[in-house]
């Protein structure tokens, strides 16, 4: 199964297990772009959870060129389902609550995700990005924009079983609406 679960103190093993696989692979949705120095350690971790905290609450103030934005770790797990500890943390999921800078609407998207290496091809992103556009229509989106590289055959499979539609593909990058 796969789950999408709110980051959480006591999630920090698994997390840093899975940020330590992924090594120097790309981890949209991380959140890791904040952080200067980011690694598997405590101090990334206690950073990560501040800023996950703080832009997700519509509320707050954020800095130039930031938007509000829901992170979820990506789970997978069994019967223990109940307990997120004893689930182990396979990716990450940024759900944004609008894509208001050019970055975002040019290039970001409102979503992006990664899926730890070990655990690709097998569902995992598809299911996830079904759960975040449930998410997106809770945030109150009507339609969302997800990007990925033409080279990206994993990613553009995905948003289209999502219901992505390609809007424009220029060169350096593909285009998808997905209406919620
Ligand atoms: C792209 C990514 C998220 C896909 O995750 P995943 O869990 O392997 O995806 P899924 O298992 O849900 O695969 C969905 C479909 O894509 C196909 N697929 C996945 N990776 C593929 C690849 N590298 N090449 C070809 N097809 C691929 C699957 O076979 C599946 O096909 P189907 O719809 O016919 O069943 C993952 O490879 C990843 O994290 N990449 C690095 C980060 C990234 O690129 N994020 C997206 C940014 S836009």
């Amino acid at each position: 199964m796969t789950d999408l679960a709110l980051p959480a103190a006591d999630l920090f093993d698994t997390w840093a297990d899975c940020v330590r696989e992924f090594g120097d692979d790309r981890r949209d949705g991380s959140g890791d772009w904040q952080i200067e120095h980011f690694g598997a350690d405590r101090a990334t971790f206690d950073a990560l959870l501040e800023i996950c905290r703080t832009e997700a609450d519509p509320t707050s103030t954020l800095p130039e060129g930031h938007v509000h934005c829901d992170y979820y770790w990506i789970v997978e797990g069994g019967e223990d389902a109940d307990d997120p500890t004893e689930r182990g943390l396979i990716g990450f999921m940024a759900v944004r609550h609008s894509i208001d800078t050019e970055f975002l609407r040019t290039l970001g998207g409102h979503i992006g995700y990664s899926i730890r290496p070990s655990r690709r091809r097998r569902g995992h992103a598809s299911r996830a990005l079904g759960l975040a556009l449930d998410r997106a229509r809770e945030v109150g989106l009507d339609r969302v924009l997800i990007t990925c590289d033409p080279d990206n055959v994993g990613s553009a499979r995905v948003i289209e079983g999502q219901g992505g539609v390609l809007d424009i593909a220029p060169s350096d990058n593909c285009r998808y609406w997905i209406t919620l």
